[in-house]
């Protein structure tokens, strides 16, 4: 099966360059064909010790059935491919004591797998609200935690990347240096011994990135939650900001590579790897969210339109959706 050419068993909707499909991801993944994925990027069901209503395993068994992707993922990917996990951080059971899950995780992936740490990143999100309430809010006890590990694995010491596409806008002060090198700036010796000379203040566009992404997740004026309201859809509940997911298809991938997002919920990754013009296949086990996960690709559309693709989807047709770019995003530009 190779999802980039040809339907797959489970798909609910595509668009010209993905597919939307709705099952266990153990199962796709297996049926991959080897070496042909540039990139997987997910966020798995969080082992947050509370039952959430999109399902979860028991920590115990957490890091082992999270385990259970990484020999099929790292089959799948091509020799420069990278795994992008997004794992928040969780509190054992009753005590306020943080649980290493995600660390376990990565050392596993490295150890038993055969995956390269190539870095960690952070994901800094101020729009979280405190949890847990116990030992945050009332017994005042820990801090706010706001920030997830996002661990990009690669398949070999040498994943595809180029941080020139994910520049960070300059600060204020670098701007004033670029406009006038001269005035602002005198070259001197850093405590490290490194001199800092004049082609420091060369623009080159933006700045390197840190490994800490910060952005909110307030994304209320996006299609998918619009048209989630329209008709009566609950959203999902444990979305990430598309931000995300397209730090890390610009990074690592070029235009027309294939991305993978094994628990796609709302499809959020689906929406940056279309955005940006990759292939995509995303999966996940509950179809209503695959089937909510549409509302991102017809936002050009009137509501009419969108009830008749609602209708050819939950009759068993697989509708094609062609988005028209770039208003399909609400308009939002892609940088
Ligand atoms: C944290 S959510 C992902 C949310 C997504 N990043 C977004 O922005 O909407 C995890 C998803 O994994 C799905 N899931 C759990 N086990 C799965 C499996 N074996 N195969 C596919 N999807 C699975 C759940 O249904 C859930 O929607």
């Amino acid at each position: 099966m190779d999802p980039f050419q040809q339907p797959v068993p489970g798909e609910l909707f595509h668009t010209p360059s993905g597919r939307a499909v709705a099952g266990d991801s153990l199962g796709v993944l297996a049926r991959l064909p080897t070496e042909s994925v540039d990139l997987v990027v997910t966020s798995p069901p969080f082992a947050l010790l509370r039952q959430k209503t999109y399902g979860n395993a028991e920590q115990a068994e957490y890091v082992d059935w999270l385990c259970r992707f990484a020999p099929l993922v790292r089959r799948a990917l091509k020799p420069t491919g990278s795994y992008v996990l997004d794992l928040g951080g969780a509190y054992e059971r009753g005590r306020p004591v943080r649980s290493l899950y995600q660390f376990r995780t990565l050392l596993r992936h490295v150890d038993e797998f055969g995956f390269f740490l190539a870095e960690e990143f952070y994901w800094h999100n101020p729009s979280k609200l405190p949890s847990p309430i116990e030992w945050v809010n009332k017994r005042k006890l820990r801090a706010k935690d706001t920030v997830n590990t996002v661990w990009w694995l690669s398949k070999t010491e040498w994943p595809k990347a180029d941080v020139g596409r994910v520049l960070a806008p300059y600060s204020e002060r670098m701007k004033t240096l670029l406009r006038d090198p001269d005035k602002f700036y005198t070259p001197k010796d850093r405590p490290s011994g490194h001199q800092i000379g004049k082609g420091f203040a060369k623009d080159n566009g933006g700045a390197i990135p840190p490994n800490l992404i910060q952005l909110p997740n307030t994304e209320s004026n996006g299609s998918y939650l619009r048209l989630c309201k329209t008709f009566g859809v609950e959203p999902h509940p444990a979305r990430f900001p598309v931000g995300l997911p397209e730090f890390f298809v610009k990074f690592l991938t070029d235009e027309g590579d294939a991305v993978v997002d094994i628990f796609a919920g709302s499809g959020t990754t689906a929406e940056a790897a279309e955005r940006n013009g990759r292939r995509w296949l995303t999966v996940d086990l509950d179809p209503d969210y695959v089937r909510g996960s549409l509302f991102r690709f017809v936002g050009d559309r009137d509501d009419e339109a969108v009830r008749r693709t609602l209708a050819e989807l939950d009759a068993g047709g697989v509708p094609l959706v062609s988005p028209r770019q770039p208003d399909l995003f609400d308009g939002r530009p892609a940088d």
